[in-house]
């Protein structure tokens, strides 16, 4: 879980959860030390060898001058992607990741600690004095691990050192075995420094709608919803389908405001955003 990367410290972690998460970009220093583990279980290169790979995985490369990302559109080696500066990013890695990898569980054990989903796992590849994307801001909570390289990270806001608890610049390295949280909606430009480049993001979907709806059936009529549908009743879903919209509908009409702010404030509180969004 977090408190894997905070070398097993379970305080630390609950702490990042009620005082970081949601609110400020985060560097963990140089806790892991897990860089080649992590690279023997991604081994891009060798996998760009295989056809099957290519047509399954989503990569999509970054070249100097030229706006916006491209699909890879052919075989390029490690050298050809230095020579020529182009970044190459892979989205869906964790697709592509063993049951028991390392990466994998940390993605799992961070989103399972915060109580959201994972939404997947992201690869960079960049080399030396390179840009993947223009500065931008992402709808997801993202955990940066820098695997060898480093990168120079630019916010608009101060970042937080999470051991002393200090505010840094708005621009920090990201060295080998660092950690950095980037909460959604925190712009950021990140740019390679003098070596080639390797860091994965781990992305965790965000508190959404979705999860207020939910506490608002919840806390509003559990017990006025159709039960769900046995025996002969079971035949016929559709009808009760229905039945349950029209049901919720009625209630949703009959809603005042002040339960929905208590279904926002105990979802965004299940959601550990209270800080942002109550
Ligand atoms: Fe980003």
């Amino acid at each position: 879980m977090l408190c894997s990367i905070l070398d097993n410290d379970l305080k630390s972690a609950r702490r990042f959860r009620d005082e970081v998460w949601g609110v400020s970009a985060a560097i963990f220093s140089g806790i892991t030390d897990w860089g080649e583990l992590i690279e023997g279980e991604i081994d891009v290169f060798c996998r760009l060898n295989n056809p099957s790979f290519r047509r399954r995985a989503s990569l999509f490369t970054t070249q100097p001058n030229r706006q916006g990302r491209r699909p890879l559109r052919r075989v390029m080696c490690r050298e050809e992607f230095v020579s020529s500066g182009t970044s190459l990013q892979w989205t869906n890695l964790d697709a592509f990741l063993s049951p028991g990898a390392k990466l994998l569980e940390f993605g799992r054990d961070i989103a399972d600690f915060l109580g959201h989903p994972l939404d997947s796992i992201s690869y960079f590849f960049t080399p030396p004095h390179s840009q993947t994307l223009p500065k931008h801001s992402d709808c997801f909570e993202v955990f940066t691990l820098q695997i060898s390289g480093s990168k120079t990270w630019e916010f608009d806001h101060p970042v937080i050192d999470f051991a002393s608890g200090q505010r840094l610049n708005c621009s920090l390295e990201l060295r080998p075995g660092d950690w950095l949280y980037v909460p959604a909606g925190w712009s950021h430009s990140v740019r390679s420094r003098g070596e080639q480049s390797t860091s994965v993001a781990i992305i965790v979907a965000p508190l959404q709608f979705a999860h207020v709806l939910l506490e608002l059936c919840n806390l509003s009529f559990p017990h006025t919803l159709p039960a769900w549908p046995v025996g002969d009743q079971a035949q016929n879903l559709g009808s009760c389908y229905i039945e349950l919209f029209e049901k919720v509908k009625q209630s949703f009409q009959s809603l005042d405001v002040e339960v929905f702010r208590q279904a926002l404030a105990v979802a965004s509180a299940r959601h550990k955003r209270r800080h942002r969004l109550v």
